[in-house]
């Protein structure tokens, strides 16, 4: 095994609160090994065009609490062509850099394995290892990815202020959060904000369904007689209605289930929070998660590991060729990035055990509800 002299960390795709811990707890511990470290600005497209710069205790220092990346993020769709990906390992070789930490989503660490795939990449290619980055938490075999828990603060705390003016009028609001395909920030922060309803693309409802479930919802809530009865609706934005038509439809079927109701109480009205979401500074969980994680992925990298992914707690029982507890730390494994890429392809498809589980599981959960 050759021994690494300088490794270079990027941060690509959607960016994720919890980054900055990520990219500083990695130079860190490369630093303390004796490893020079590099930062690659604006992930694999800042890489073609050879945009590093040095990291070190004095560029990493205050960037803990920060939201965002200090080395920007791009969306790099170049990198499925395959001479691309020779343009960036050429750069890395001339960069002398031996090894790459990728810290992203699935896009990003789908762009990690193919720059080290043995067919393309010959003899002795760079040594990567992903760290998962990304609200929505729709990568395979970690339990959590960076930035979902302040994510999911960010939605709870909109919800609770949505909730006071509901409260006081009486109203339906359908708020859509970000998410991508994956239902798993609507599903969380749904039972976190106590919402009444959360619309989520694993429960694989057509347009109809989703209308009647709302409509019911709002009625049953309404028979209530309690003095509140406002209705808290969370839609992932994986829900493929735009969410003016999905407000039309619903305050029509409303309007001729309630007939002589006041619009102005009867009507919904929409919240789509959007890129709020994935902003503000990292919760103390995030900067944990990252520390924590990026500690094992460098460990890893400097002791040989390749084509792995740094993941905390892995949600399913794992044979030990596709995942190894790290010895720096017990809730965190490293896992084949080929079975991570995998699992993710199920997870979104909804054919993954744990897909069925979390839609099964909101199926009690709305029962309970509407009781
Ligand atoms: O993947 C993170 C994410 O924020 C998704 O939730 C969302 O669908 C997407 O990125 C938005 O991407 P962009 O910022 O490029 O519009």
């Amino acid at each position: 095994m050759t021994k690494l002299e300088r490794i270079a960390i990027l941060t690509s795709g959607g960016d994720a609160p919890g980054m900055n811990a990520a990219i500083r707890a990695a130079t860190l511990v490369a630093r303390a090994a004796g490893v020079e470290v590099l930062g690659i600005e604006r992930g694999y497209r800042g890489l073609l065009d050879d945009a590093f710069i040095p990291l070190g205790p004095t560029e990493v220092g205050s960037i803990l609490r920060e939201g965002g990346t200090m080395l920007g993020s791009a969306r790099c769709k170049e990198f499925h062509d395959r001479a691309v990906r020779d343009r960036a390992r050429a750069v890395l070789r001339a960069r002398g850099v031996g090894g790459l930490v990728v810290i992203g989503g699935n896009g990003s660490l789908t762009g990690a394995q193919a720059l080290v795939d043995p067919d393309e990449a010959g003899p002795e290619p760079v040594r990567v290892v992903g760290i998962p980055a990304s609200i929505d938490n729709d990568l395979g075999l970690t339990g959590l990815s960076i930035g979902v828990d302040t994510a999911m603060n960010t939605i709870v705390e909109a919800c609770d202020k949505i909730a006071d003016t509901a409260t006081a009028h009486d109203r339906t609001f359908i708020i859509e959060v970000m998410g991508r395909d994956c239902g798993y920030l609507a599903m969380t922060s749904a039972i976190a904000a106590g919402a009444d309803l959360a619309l989520f693309p694993e429960a694989g409802r057509d347009e109809a369904t989703v209308v009647d479930s709302i409509v019911d919802t709002v009625l049953a809530v309404r028979q209530r007689q309690r003095r509140s009865r406002r209705v808290i609706i969370i839609k992932a934005e994986g829900v493929a209605i735009p969410i003016d038509r999905l407000k039309a439809m619903v305050d029509a079927r409303l309007a001729e289930r309630v007939p002589g109701s006041d619009p102005s109480v009867i009507e919904t009205r929409v919240t789509v929070l959007g890129h709020v979401v994935r902003g503000g500074r990292p919760s103390a969980f995030d900067r944990l998660l990252g520390s924590r994680l990026a500690n094992v992925a460098v460990r890893g990298l400097l002791a040989g590991a390749t084509l792995k992914m740094a993941a905390w707690m892995p949600p399913v029982d794992l044979p030990d060729e596709i995942a190894t507890r790290s010895p720096a730390d017990p809730y965190c494994w490293l896992v084949d990035l080929g079975a991570v890429l995998a699992e993710t392809e199920n997870l979104l498809r909804g054919r993954s055990p744990l897909a069925r589980w979390r839609a099964g599981a909101f199926d009690d959960i709305e029962d309970a509800l509407l009781l």
